[in-house]
């Protein structure tokens, strides 16, 4: 087909269709009207080019897609849909050109089974489980005589013994099992071996809200385990009662421990404006001392109405935070909404952005926001577009893969990946896919004995698993 027809096409869509005002709200419902008679249905190419390949004529960054979209590029037929869509539904058709690009990309990767080598850009791997159990594990730490610690969101914290024992902590908190809410993370405290305190974060059902519905909190407790009982437990954090209306979402939460200090994620809550709302806990990673008491140099401490235990704002539900065992700087991951997950440096005080500015855009394909960076809102070091769904992560700090030392392993569940990022310099300089296909991966640690441990859980038998990575040779 000629240009004219090319243009023919379109100005009968744009201009004389009334899909077009309709389909401004959902990305699929654009591209059906304004795309899909060029670019094939699938993105897959027709008239036009496919939008699936990584062949672009410039380059195939967010930028030059953008242009391409708003200005057009008339002397190959494409045209300019900057006065009939909007900046943020363009930014939707970026976002879904991403995910449509990704998915036919990473069919290719799929890890073997359990028990057999493959390989990596830097190391042979192999695998094998460690445990199972039924339900989702959460979150898993070592104590620092190997046992393993880990939770069930259903409401269980295990001690998995280095022998191979395997027993259920008796009289752990009541957690309020709802959506994404459960028992959460557990870490030992750094000095463990000196003071035995555990710290563990879950959702508390706290009453109901005005509709008669159950509403709830994440809660943040410390206590010991003797005679595997959980006993000598301490709130250390609660949100004020005014903000309880969380009804099964976005709870967070994560701990990284740097001297004296606690920093836990407190997610959205399903509330996304909370996020830059100072006097709620949603959308924020705070900082308490690992005894509960709150920091006088916290960010916030002293502006009225703020909540004092806040340490950063704009984070949509970081579920991944820990510190760099050498630097002490505090990262997070956090999920986006589809589109838009990110890695963070998390520096006091600073805005995040959510839901202000976001790689990403709404479940149903609607617009967020065109912004991707506003003025006094920091970017993520490294995002992700399409989700994978970052949860867990750690720095490697064994001994036993020699050229992973130092990098970051960050565990996806909707894309069921293990990530290895490389970081030079506060920017991410490799992001390979160690490991798919397995399971939903939720949290990451370097073991003791060197190897990297992370646990995975399958939907459709709901079972978890505890799996090491060892070098293949
Ligand atoms: C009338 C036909 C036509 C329509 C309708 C059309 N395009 Fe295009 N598009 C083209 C042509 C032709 C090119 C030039 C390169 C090629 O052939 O792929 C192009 C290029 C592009 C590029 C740049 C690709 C690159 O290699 O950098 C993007 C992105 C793009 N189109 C997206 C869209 C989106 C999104 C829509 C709907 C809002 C759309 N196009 C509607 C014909 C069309």
């Amino acid at each position: 087909m000629k240009k004219k027809d090319y243009l023919a096409t379109v100005l009968s869509i744009v201009c004389v269709s009334p899909l077009v005002a309709l389909a401004e709200t959902r990305v699929e419902d654009v591209f059906k009207a304004n795309c899909a008679s060029c670019h094939g249905a699938n993105l897959q190419g027709g008239m036009a080019g496919s939008l699936l390949d990584s062949t672009w004529l410039n380059g195939g960054t967010d930028k030059s897609l953008t242009n391409a979209i708003k200005q057009g590029i008339v002397d190959r037929g494409m045209p300019a849909f900057a006065s009939s869509l909007s900046d943020e539904t363009i930014r939707t058709l970026v976002v879904y050109i991403r995910e449509a690009g990704y998915r036919a990309e990473s069919q290719a990767i799929q890890t073997p089974t359990l028990n057999k080598k493959f390989n990596t850009q830097h190391h042979t791997v192999n695998t094998r489980a460690i445990t199972s159990a039924k339900g989702i594990i959460w979150a898993m730490d070592f104590l620092p005589n190997g046992d393993l610690l880990y939770t069930l969101r259903k409401g269980e914290l295990w001690l998995l013994g280095k022998d191979g024992s395997k027993v259920q902590i008796k009289h752990t908190p009541e957690v309020w099992q709802r959506g994404q809410g459960g028992m959460l993370d557990v870490m030992p405290d750094p000095d463990y071996a000196q003071n035995g305190w555990i710290y563990l974060s879950y959702s508390k059902k706290t009453g109901k809200n005005s509709s008669g519905r159950d509403i709830g909190i994440t809660a943040i407790v410390r206590g010991k385990i003797k005679n595997n009982q959980w006993v000598e437990q301490q709130t250390l954090f609660e949100a004020p009662q005014r903000t309880h209306r969380n009804r099964g979402w976005h709870f967070g939460s994560r701990f990284a421990i740097s001297g004296d200090y606690l920093f836990f994620s407190n997610g959205d809550e399903g509330q996304q404006n909370d996020a830059q709302d100072l006097t709620t806990q949603n959308g924020k990673i705070h900082r308490i001392y690992k005894d509960g008491r709150i920091p006088k140099d916290n960010p916030f401490f002293s502006q009225s109405g703020a909540l004092k235990t806040i340490w950063t704002y704009g984070n949509r539900n970081p579920q991944g935070l820990v510190k760099h065992p050498t630097t002490n700087q505090i990262w997070s991951t956090e999920h986006g909404p589809r589109g838009g997950d990110e890695l963070n440096l998390i520096s006091k005080g600073l805005n995040y952005g959510w839901p202000k500015v976001t790689f990403g855009m709404n479940y149903d394909g609607t617009p967020i926001t065109p912004h991707t960076n506003l003025p006094g809102m920091q970017q993520p070091i490294h995002q992700w577009t399409p989700s994978i769904a970052v949860a867990g992560m750690n720095f490697y700090t064994g001994n036993r893969f020699s050229q992973w030392q130092g990098d970051l392993f960050v565990g996806s569940l909707a894309k069921t990946q293990l990530h290895r990022l490389r970081i030079k310099n506060d920017q991410v300089i490799e992001d390979e896919i160690i490991l798919k296909g397995l399971g939903r991966i939720r949290d990451v640690v370097t073991a003791p004995t060197g190897e990297l441990y992370i646990t995975m859980n399958d939907r459709q038998t709901k079972t978890s698993k505890i799996v090491a990575l060892s070098p293949g040779k």
